[in-house]
């Protein structure tokens, strides 16, 4: 998705789409630039362009009792797959996973669309502390599928919660990407030794094949720059550089 001519390009999931209207959703927090632009947008406005859909499609069919994980503004689009598995006759319970209280969004769409729900947050202002009430619930219940949308390190630990219960485990990736295409290579994942593309090998992969610890060295890679693009753009708007008038008083 990229906002305008001179904009990068960044990745984001689908969270829903009306075949009806031909429209499709995303969901984003504002931590970088060109997320912060993209907040700036207004009704009517235009994206430059959006490419996709990328890489293949999510398996959703009938496996039997899913484990739906959701974290941070993954939360969204793990709705949507809560929403498909549950059209595909699965029993699904989910998890939202947030930082704290505030950050908790769509728990009444969960429970409609879920069999059961549970809430977990990084400092226990909501729901339970941290993610290890998964550990009691895979000993007292058992799961054949877990999906899993949200920070890489998330992603990581609840694949290593799963692993020795052996519930097959996706993981939703989106890398830094710059062509969407399977040519620049900056997407790359190390899945089960091979080096694999989120753009066009993923988005999914299996969690208990992937080397997380490589891919938070990889996420971090830009970060200084990112920051100070940031924090320009932050300079920018504050002296109405942007249309929006957000700050504006
Ligand atoms: S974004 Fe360039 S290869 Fe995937």
């Amino acid at each position: 998705m990229v906002p305008h001519e001179k904009g990068e390009r960044v990745p984001l999931t689908i969270c829903g789409y009306d075949a009806e209207k031909g429209t499709v959703s995303f969901a984003f927090h504002e931590v970088g630039k060109t997320t912060k632009q993209m907040g700036c947008l207004n009704e009517g406005d235009c994206l430059m362009n959006v490419t996709g859909p990328l890489g293949n499609l999510s398996e959703i069919k009938k496996f039997g009792k899913v484990l739906c994980v959701g974290g941070s503004i993954m939360i969204a689009p793990a709705l949507l797959q809560v929403k498909a598995m549950k059209a595909a006759g699965n029993h699904v319970t989910t998890v939202l996973g947030c930082r704290s209280k505030d950050f908790l969004f769509m728990e009444d769409e969960a429970k409609a669309l879920s069999d059961k729900v549970y809430v977990a947050s990084d400092d226990g202002t909501v729901g339970y502390k941290g993610l290890d009430f998964l550990k009691d619930l895979l000993k007292k219940e058992k799961f054949d599928h877990c999906v899993v949308l949200g920070p890489v390190v998330m992603m990581r630990d609840v694949s290593e919660i799963t692993k020795p219960y052996g519930i097959p485990t996706i993981v939703t990736m989106t890398p830094i990407m710059i062509d969407g295409m399977g040519m620049c290579g900056v997407c790359r994942v190390t899945v089960g030794g091979e080096m694999k593309f989120g753009c066009v090998d993923g988005p999914e992969f299996d969690g208990h094949k992937v080397d997380f610890e490589e891919l938070v060295q990889r996420q971090r890679l830009m970060l200084p720059e990112e920051r100070l693009s940031s924090m320009l753009w932050e300079i920018h708007e504050e002296h109405g550089g942007c249309k929006c008038g957000r700050n504006k008083a």
